[in-house]
């Protein structure tokens, strides 16, 4: 049974379809601590409110990021995770902590990395006149959301997209994503080589609009 912590900083709606799906589908997998640099994220109620354990690092109580990494790391090791899930966790991490997580910890990001990394990343998008946009499912470098890809799904950026209904399509696309990539990596189904992540039984790393496949 593989043990799941999940990092957040707000809704955690991210959170919450891998909790969902990790039950539905019944992977040899539990999340077994929620954490968050903020007490109130919306997350962390709803963790709670299911029976999940939780923990707040607020990171204004550190006085380097060095500390507050250190704290995080402490808390996080009690849980003994095999896999450290960042859903909408929204503070940089520093290279001592990742290398302690190296091949152990995935992201979600809004957009088809390499491109937008970083903040707006939908906005950034459709003032670039991005035909394509999506979410990148990628293991975590010390590199700001850089990182081996595990697996993108696309969206069309449509005639008349604002920010706001950009990423709600990009978020639909998240919840299907993640938790499919997370269970790849609990039953061992991902391979990480030269930088480049191979699903193992060849099922597609791409989730593509409906309308390419139709
Ligand atoms: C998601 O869109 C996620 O991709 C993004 O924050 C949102 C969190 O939503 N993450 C990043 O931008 C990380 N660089 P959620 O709390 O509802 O899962």
């Amino acid at each position: 049974m593989k043990r799941i912590v999940i990092l957040l900083s707000g809704r955690g709606s991210n959170m919450q379809a891998v909790v969902e799906r990790c039950a539905a589908e019944g992977w040899p997998a539990r999340v077994v601590g929620v954490v968050s640099n903020k007490a109130d994220a919306a997350g962390l109620a709803w963790a709670a409110e299911r029976g999940i354990a939780t923990a707040v690092v607020d990171h204004k109580a550190f006085q380097t990021r060095e500390a507050f990494d250190a704290e995080l790391a402490r808390v996080i090791d009690l849980w003994g995770p095999d896999l450290l899930v960042l859903a909408g966790f929204m503070r940089i991490l520093g290279a001592g902590f990742v290398r302690h997580y190296e091949g152990r910890m995935l992201n979600v990001h809004p957009s088809l990395l390499p491109a937008f990394t970083g903040l707006h990343t939908h906005r950034r998008a459709i003032e670039a006149g991005c035909k394509l946009a999506g979410v990148t499912v990628h293991f975590v470098t010390p590199e700001l959301d850089h990182g081996p890809i595990v697996a993108q799904a696309v969206v069309p950026v449509l005639p008349g997209d604002d920010e706001e209904s950009l990423s709600a399509r990009v978020l639909e696309r998240e919840h299907l994503l993640y938790p499919r990539a997370v269970r790849w990596f609990v039953e061992g189904r991902l391979q990480l080589a030269d930088g480049i992540v191979t699903q193992l039984d060849g099922e597609s790393q791409v989730l593509w609009p409906a309308s390419v496949l139709s």
